[in-house]
């Protein structure tokens, strides 16, 4: 594997999640790997399990992992050819990843989508550049558009949690006070697609995906109706992506939230959110604390998704 970056960099699925089931019984039996290795985790952006799970995969395969927090400690990069550097921008991105790939072996970005420029943010302008310049495997940690790290452990975590052959799944819009990216939902859409599940997408008008990663996927704009009969909710606010709203919020709905109450009109699903989520506006505190949640579940499985995607690059 020489990136990663979407589901069909896994080759076949199936395989994959045995693989990784597999490394999840034993996660220190390839520890010597990546000797000698190393893993550069480069965040433009915050992160708590990313940082955390990618740096504990490495270690788990013997690597040394070297974090760069580009805008704590290092030079302010500017990231657009072509303009004059007579601001507060110090050094440009186009030298400062081939320099950076000098340094390490494999390279996981973060770089969230800005909202200013759709076609930069959708033709991942700068996960491509480390792709391009670095001359070294790179996946992404989350970036423009797309987050396969998280769905790769939400796959895992379905399987793992599944309590039939072809379970419901069903991606909930939910309010949110700040407009978020469209990521996580881009790739669990992407993954789902791929997987043996019935996947559903609810959202209000204006909330619908881009068609490179909802598909096929059956549309619902009632969310109740989308509910019903559901294995698993999987709920995530995103902005809107369709022009002329691309970024924008079109709705703060509050009846959107999942509740005990929705919950109820499922077969008593599983509730699923890639975290952080804000509590009493994606869904209640008692959803998310309740025994069906798998919130912390999927997390852990994030451990698990970054050390195949890790030791894939190695083996390759
Ligand atoms: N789910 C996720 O990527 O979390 P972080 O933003 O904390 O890494």
């Amino acid at each position: 594997m020489r990136t990663f970056t979407n589901v069909k960099d896994l080759g076949n699925l199936k395989a994959a999640v045995a693989e990784a089931l597999e490394v999840k019984k034993n996660r220190y039996a390839y520890k010597n790997l990546g000797e000698n290795k190393t893993a550069l985790l480069v965040f433009f952006n915050n992160s708590l399990r990313t940082r955390l799970s990618t740096q504990k995969a490495a270690m788990n395969l013997g690597m040394n992992v070297m974090v760069l927090d580009v805008n704590q400690g290092a030079w302010k990069l500017e990231t657009e050819r072509g303009v004059v550097m007579d601001g507060d921008k110090s050094e440009h991105l186009l030298e400062a990843i081939p320099v950076m790939g000098n340094f390490c072996d494999v390279i996981g970005v973060r770089s969230f989508a800005r909202f200013e420029d759709k076609d930069f943010d959708y033709q991942e302008t700068i996960l491509n550049q480390f792709i391009h310049l670095s001359g070294r495997p790179v996946f992404s940690m989350e970036s423009g558009t797309v987050h396969p790290l998280q769905a790769f452990a939400d796959l895992i975590t379905i399987e793992e949690y599944k309590e039939r052959e072809r379970p419901k799944v069903v991606l909930t819009w939910a309010p949110h006070p700040r407009a978020l990216p469209q990521a996580v939902p881009n790739s669990f859409a992407d993954f789902m697609n791929e997987a043996d599940v019935e996947f559903v997408i609810t959202c209000p008008k204006g909330y619908e995906l881009a068609p490179q990663f909802a598909r096929n996927a059956r549309v619902e704009y009632d969310q109740d109706k989308a509910f019903e009969g559901a294995d698993f909710i999987y709920a995530k606010n995103w902005s809107a992506y369709a022009d002329p709203n691309y970024g924008k919020i079109l709705s703060k709905d509050m009846s959107w939230m999942v509740t005990e109450e929705k919950m109820a009109l499922t077969n008593n699903a599983h509730f699923m959110h890639c975290l952080p989520v804000r509590r009493n506006m994606i869904m209640t505190d008692d959803v998310i604390e309740s025994e069906r949640s798998l919130v912390i579940q999927e997390a852990a499985n994030r451990e698990i998704s970054a050390q195949v995607v890790l030791k894939r690059i190695l083996e390759d």
